[in-house]
């Protein structure tokens, strides 16, 4: 692996050479905020190849990355539509940030109120699929033959499928966004964003990134670009954990119900190449969780996803932590939900280790 190169800012020697950078007329990199370090662009190039887009643009954090999406399409008047299966973060910036700009944002239940509300006419269409944490999986090919037909530009979080599983452009998304953060990094050491496009929205979302100035840092970048590495080796292992796993805790009478689109009742037209490392599970209450993290002793308790090892989150405590208790039950996230990040562990490991936490 290359050595990273910290330099924030490039020395020029000739007056010339260097107000040519500032214009954007030269190859001489300025400033990391306006001009990022090139770890960071062989990095946007990697995973932007992975996704099948032309451009990436990398950021601070995946947070980063959808809002300086939203802030650089969204103006006041515009509306945009997605179903409430949301990343919590996400879900506030819609139901409580972008309303007070004046953004018309609906979010709705169903698919079938999905497409209502776009062929009613909008600007955006945003898509988590599957979500976080309930496995929601919506048609991405049905929801952009409608976006298209309403001129309305389609936004796919690919955070939880990832590109060993899904590639959203493939079925007609127009941008991707990720937090990189998570299974793309893989190891739980560093905070990254992804926004994958065309050349036209990356101008525009780059304009803004530059302002706001949640470019990613180099060193991030080299720690994620080490993780991609792997991701691969990794992800095969994980997926095949996570559907034996979801497998295993559908038989298991302590558990309620199992959130994994193994299990789900499939949708007409999966774009799931393969199975996903996230999976969620319900018991019977609230105590039964208690009663179940106390029994957690030999699998991790984490607020992320996305590990090498098998990481257990509550919504309260991950996914939904900015959001009320009544946010959370409108959501329809169940009070006994437990989200669980599959690792690369022996399967055999990690349903000993299940069987030992839901022995109540
Ligand atoms: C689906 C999804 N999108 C976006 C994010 C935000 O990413 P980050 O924590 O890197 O800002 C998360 C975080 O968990 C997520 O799960």
């Amino acid at each position: 692996m290359k050595p990273v190169d910290t330099a924030i800012a490039w020395p020029f020697t000739e007056e010339s050479d260097w107000i040519n950078s500032a214009k954007g007329d030269s190859n001489h990199l300025l400033y990391a905020r306006n001009t990022p370090a090139p770890i960071v662009t062989e990095l946007e190039q990697r995973i932007a190849n992975m996704e099948g887009a032309d451009y990436g643009l990398a950021f601070s954090s995946g947070m980063a990355a959808i809002f300086a999406t939203l802030m650089t399409l969204l103006k006041p008047g515009a509306k945009i539509v997605a179903l409430d299966a949301l990343y919590g973060g996400t879900f506030s910036l819609l139901h409580h940030v972008f309303p007070t700009w004046g953004v018309d944002c609906q979010l709705v239940r169903t698919p079938s109120e999905l497409f209502k509300e776009i062929e009613q006419g909008c600007d955006i269409v945003y898509l988590e699929t599957p979500s976080n944490p309930m496995l929601v999986e919506v048609d991405i090919a049905a929801t952009s033959a409608l976006a298209k037909k309403s001129n309305a530009l389609l936004i796919c979080d690919n955070t939880v499928a990832t590109p060993f599983t899904q590639n959203p452009i493939k079925h007609g998304a127009d941008i991707v966004v990720h937090s990189a953060t998570k299974f793309l990094g893989g190891h739980m050491d560093a905070l990254a964003g992804v926004v994958c496009c065309s050349a036209k929205h990356r101008d525009l979302i780059h304009q803004h990134r530059e302002l706001i100035g949640s470019v990613l840092a180099p060193q991030a970048a080299q720690l994620i670009s080490r993780g991609l590495e792997s991701f691969e080796l990794r992800m095969s292992r994980a997926t095949d954990n996570a559907a034996h796993l979801a497998a295993w805790l559908n038989n298991h009478p302590n558990v309620t119900q199992v959130f994994h689109p193994s299990i789900n009742e499939p949708t007409k037209r999966s774009t799931l190449r393969r199975s996903v490392a996230l999976l969620s599970f319900e018991l019977k209450n609230r105590a039964a969780v208690s009663h179940f993290l106390k029994r957690c002793d030999s699998l991790t308790l984490a607020s992320t996803l996305g590990a090498t090892h098998t990481l257990i989150g509550l919504p309260e405590t991950t996914s939904h932590v900015e959001c009320t208790v009544e946010e959370r039950k409108a959501l329809g996230i169940p009070e006994g939900l437990v989200r669980v990040s599959v690792g690369i562990e022996r399967i055999e490991q990690l349903l000993a280790r299940f069987d030992h936490a839901l022995e109540f």
